[in-house]
């Protein structure tokens, strides 16, 4: 199976060496960036074949050419005229997959020839780590055996989870920008070690590594988060005393509000 990931920023690059970890044959993948200098950059990082639209105007319309699965990795202004640069030289039964935030499957599909299936997933940054959730929508002509396909070119990356079109915004509201509340939480479990007299570096270390143990331990699996809070906050003690004051100030409601603006936001953006 051909894989070409058009564009090889930070997302791609990531699905790129989740690949080539599980033992993907190199010979089998083709990328495009812009930059002349991105691509000799990428290719001796990666030891594949990567063209530029800098060096060859056509350069994605001859990665795609014989290719089985397309990844669209650029930012998502620029998603719809790539996939439309593309249109003449995909082969019918080539799918496209697009990791862009906000880009409908309807906006792709009006860019591509009739009938060509699309995918449309919202990838989280823990991708990078290979330890991403990556969410899946498919369009209407996408086959069972295309969508396997897929699903096996972000399993050295991430996690994949199907779901219908109309759900991405609160697969976005959760796990996309998930880690960007859990990096917030971090930070403040920091501050307020420093507040508590320990050294700034001390404090940052303690919540860092604090959320990573505890993340880890919720990725037993069958790992309940209530159940491992119940078996730390022994009746009476102190984590308990914590757990209730995060309960007095409405912690809960505070993160379903959160969700709730990101898919409001998600909503006025037209995604
Ligand atoms: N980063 C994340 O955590 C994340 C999470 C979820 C979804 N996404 C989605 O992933 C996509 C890419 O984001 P990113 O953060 O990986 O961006 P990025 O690091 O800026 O990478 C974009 C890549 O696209 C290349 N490019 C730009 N125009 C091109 C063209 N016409 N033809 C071929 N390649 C072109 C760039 O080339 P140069 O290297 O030459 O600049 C670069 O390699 C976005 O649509 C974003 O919504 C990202």
């Amino acid at each position: 199976m051909r894989i070409c990931f058009i564009g090889l920023g930070h997302l791609n690059s990531a699905i790129l060496a989740g690949l080539l970890a599980g033992g993907y044959d190199r010979e089998n993948i083709t990328a495009t960036t812009q930059s002349q200098t991105s691509a000799s950059q990428r290719s001796t990082e990666f030891g594949i074949e990567v063209l530029s639209t800098q060096a060859q105007l056509a350069a994605n319309a001859q990665a795609v050419a014989d290719a089985d699965i397309v990844v669209l990795g650029v930012k998502p202004p620029h998603i719809v005229e790539t996939a439309r640069s593309i249109a003449d030289a995909l082969p019918k039964h080539a799918t496209v997959v697009s990791v862009a935030a906000g880009i409908t499957l309807a906006n792709l599909t009006a860019a591509l020839p009739e009938k060509q299936p699309v995918i449309r997933t919202m990838p989280n940054v823990a991708l990078t780590v290979g330890k991403g959730v990556v969410a899946m929508a498919r369009g209407a002509t996408v086959t069972a055996d295309q969508m396997e396909n897929v699903d096996k070119v972000f399993a050295g990356s991430g996690t994949v989870i199907h779901v219908e079109e109309d759900q991405l915004n609160a697969v976005t509201a959760i796990a996309g920008s998930g880690p960007g509340y859990v990096f917030r939480f971090a930070n403040a479990l920091a501050q307020a070690g420093t507040a508590l007299g320990l050294e700034s570096a001390t404090a940052q270390e303690l919540a860092r590594l604090t959320l990573v143990g505890a993340g880890t331990m919720l990725e037993t699996p069958g790992a309940d988060p209530t159940a491992l809070e119940d078996s730390i906050a022994t009746p009476g003690g102190v984590t308990e005393a914590a757990l209730q004051s995060l309960d007095a100030a409405g912690f809960d409601q505070l993160v379903v509000d959160a969700v709730k603006a990101n898919v409001a936001r998600s909503e006025e953006l037209g995604a």
